[in-house]
Formats: structure tokens, sequence, C-alpha cells
């Protein structure tokens, strides 16, 4: 199974890199339209827009609706719940009976898991006591097939960037690593948040983070010839149980917007 991820596109209609941020999105979808072999699913690991209004998710459903692989959105800490379900209700994957943006896909060999660590007004995640309870039943819910989870704020240390914890509070972010042990089944985790690449580990699953898709946003040193080149990130689920994660950089050196 390939699974194209994707995260922290931030489309802002009203800021100087309005152009960009729109532009970098689109180049990440074009590349993965371009993958031999195409990819199973693509992920949109959250902060989809940057302010959470209507007409941002407007703009960035407009490109995602370019895809040619079926697309599965989450929330990140500057994504809005209401407005992100309206603008993607019509897909059918959304539980329409929770205030949770949480669900699991079970249309490919591997169960997907999308997890929602909002915590509204703050920039940290959290994971309360009804998400655990959750998670717990999505995973429950079928026994055979191995798990992939995808969560906006990373469960584990970052050790690269000022915050090592992306969490409101230690407990939350325990709770959510042992739901995610106990299970016994979770191949991996995939997370956004950090706009910046980098790996961990959840009681022995492995973790990654990668950058943010928004050029004028992502943190770390680039090469200047990638100044106005996205990255995201395609992973491949091998036959030992393990997925091996590919960086792929999108766009042309000449697609820098003014
Ligand atoms: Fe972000």
């Amino acid at each position: 199974m390939i699974i194209a991820q994707i995260s922290d596109t931030h489309i802002a209609l009203d800021t100087p890199d309005t152009g960009q941020r729109l532009q970098d999105f689109q180049s990440v979808i074009a590349d993965i339209n371009a993958l031999d072999p195409a990819p199973d699913v693509i992920v949109h690991t959250g902060d989809i827009v940057h302010n959470g209004r209507e007409d941002e998710y407007a703009a960035a459903a407009s490109i995602l609706e370019q895809a040619h692989a079926p697309v599965y959105v989450m929330v990140g800490n500057k994504d809005d719940r209401p407005n992100l379900r309206a603008a993607f209700s019509g897909s059918g994957y959304l539980d329409e009976g929770s205030q949770f943006i949480d669900y699991a896909v079970e249309d490919f060999s591997l169960r997907l898991i999308m997890l929602d660590t909002l915590s509204p007004g703050d920039n940290r995640g959290d994971f309360c006591a009804e998400r655990i309870s959750r998670l717990t039943d999505m995973i429950d819910a079928e026994g055979s097939r191995p798990i992939v989870v995808f969560t906006h704020h990373p469960p584990f240390e970052v050790t690269v960037g000022p915050d090592p914890i992306h969490y409101r509070d230690l407990e939350a972010m325990s709770d959510l690593r042992e739901a995610l042990r106990q299970s016994g089944r979770v191949a991996g985790v995939f997370c956004g948040h950090v706009h910046r690449a980098t790996s961990g580990d959840i009681e022995g699953i492995p973790a990654t983070v990668m950058s943010a898709v928004s050029t004028t946003l992502r943190k770390g040193e680039y090469p200047p010839h990638m100044t106005a080149r996205p990255v995201y990130q395609v992973h491949r689920f091998a036959p030992d149980g393990q997925f091996v994660t590919e960086t792929r950089i999108a766009g042309k050196p000449s697609q820098i917007v003014a």
C-alpha cells in the first residue's frame, strides 16, 4: 500500500504569501498525481487552512479535487471543525454524529485511523477521555489488519525545534501513547504540526513528522534551489510490516510567486 501524506498547507487568502501557499499546495497534488505507481490514498494531516474560514476551505477543497487518488482530511490546530466538516461533508467519510473529526478508513489492506487532537484556541494538542474511548472503539472494530494512525500533533518528544512537547499536558499525550501501544497492531504513526521533518517512537511504534507543505512557513534550513519547492512524503508499506518513507520535492525552481 502506498500513502501520500501532505500537511500544513495553511491556506490563507489575505496574506502577502497567499499565492505561494496556493502554488505549493497545487504543486504537491500535481506531483502526487504523476507518481508511478500511483498512491492508493492521500492523507492531509491538518492545518489545511490558516484561519478556519469558509472561503479558505473552498480554495483548499478546489485544489484537493484535482487529486486522482482518494483524499482524507483531518484537523490541525488552525482548522475549524464546523467549517472543515461543511467543506468536506460530501466526501462521506466524516462521522456526523460526533463533535470530533476522527474516523477509520476500511477500504485498504491497512486500516487508516485519523485522530482529532484539536484543542480550540490553543496551538497545542489535546486528547481527552472521550477521544481515548473513540480511538479504542475504532481499534477494536476490526482485529486482523495492521493499522496506521494519522495525527496532527506528534505524541512523542520532538527533539528538533524549540518545543519538545506539543500537547497541553503530558498525561493526555501519555494516555494516547498507551492506547496506541495496547492495540499491538499499529504499524506506524504519521504526524504534522512541527513544520519540520523529524521522527520518534511511541512505545516501540515508529512515528514521523513531515515538514509543512507551505514553503513560507516550514522551519529548518533548505538549499537555495528548494526555496519555493514544497516537500511531502510517500509512505510505502513493505512486506516485512514496516513503512519505507520517501521525502519528495515538488514543483520547479522557477515557481516563486510574487
Ligand atoms: Fe501548522
